[in-house]
């Protein structure tokens, strides 16, 4: 599809995006290309993924031009204050070979291995770097991941530019209504990650049933669900079908239909 959200500066991105997570970089390339020749030209990756060579030498060598491909990075979990952040964001963009990025998201409040500390003040310098180096022009947008409101609000409270993104893990199970509704009162674009659960809703019956009566697959059910959402999917896979399963969207499911799969339980919250 050709269609985008917008963020709170203007800048357009894809609304659907190829996820390269857990994507290792010796196949990143061949996935890369084959979601690049699919119509996909906007790519999610980030530092931690170790993928960012591969991802970045697939854009290269596409024949699309680099502005008409949206990119998105991330500055590393546990990398926290001003120079920091410099530092890593200049590695991102010497990893993908490019002078800039059109996204570039600070990937959780926390560290991986220390999840829930309070880590408000690296936040807030981290922050400063990246609205620094987005009115250098380096970078086209910037934003958050796995954010929490509270987080979110720690920054708005004490910096200049509130965040335009939030990428959160989000499929059907796992509405996170009162984080969407935080980031739509604050003109922030949701990204939804794992839009498929990491593969673990597909064989759900009701899913599948469902995803029947539309003519369409489960996979193609769960990430269209996102878009109902108004959240941006970013689906992952390897597989050149399912690559392009996965981005054939051109329908749209019943505001019933909607309402029913809200009240699905979280496969995953176990
Ligand atoms: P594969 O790479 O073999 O296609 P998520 O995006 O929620 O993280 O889910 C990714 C997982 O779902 C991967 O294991 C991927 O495997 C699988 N997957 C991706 N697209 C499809 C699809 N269209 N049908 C079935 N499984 C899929």
């Amino acid at each position: 599809s050709n269609r985008t959200f917008t963020f709170h500066n203007g800048v357009n991105i894809p609304d659907i995006g190829f996820g390269t997570w857990q994507i290792p970089n010796e196949e990143a390339y061949k996935a890369v290309t084959t979601a690049l020749e699919s119509c996909y030209t906007h790519i999610d990756t980030a530092l931690a993924y170790q993928n960012e060579e591969n991802v970045g030498k697939a854009i290269q060598d596409s024949p699309i031009s680099r502005e008409k491909i949206f990119i998105t990075s991330k500055l590393p979990a546990q990398i926290k204050g001003y120079d920091a952040t410099v530092e890593a964001f200049d590695e991102t963009i010497s990893n993908l070979g490019v002078d800039y990025l059109d996204l570039y998201l600070i990937h959780a409040p926390w560290p991986w291995d220390d999840i829930g500390r309070d880590c408000t003040e690296g936040n807030i310098e981290s922050w400063k770097a990246m609205e620094e180096l987005y009115k250098e022009g380096k970078i086209r947008a910037i934003g958050v991941s796995n954010f929490a409101e509270k987080d979110i609000q720690a920054l708005i409270d004490a910096c200049e530019i509130v965040p335009m993104a939030n990428q959160i893990p989000f499929y059907i199970g796992r509405d996170q209504n009162s984080l969407l509704q935080f980031c739509k009162q604050h003109n922030i674009v949701v990204e939804a990650y794992s839009p498929l659960a990491t593969g673990q809703i597909l064989d759900h019956s009701k899913i599948k049933e469902m995803a029947t009566s539309y003519g369409v697959t489960p996979a193609q059910l769960c990430i269209r669900y996102c878009l109902e959402r108004d959240t941006l999917p970013l689906p992952k896979s390897t597989n050149k079908e399912r690559i392009i399963e996965n981005s054939q969207l051109d329908f749209t499911i019943s505001s019933e239909d909607v309402q029913k799969l809200a009240t699905f339980e979280d496969v995953r919250a176990k």
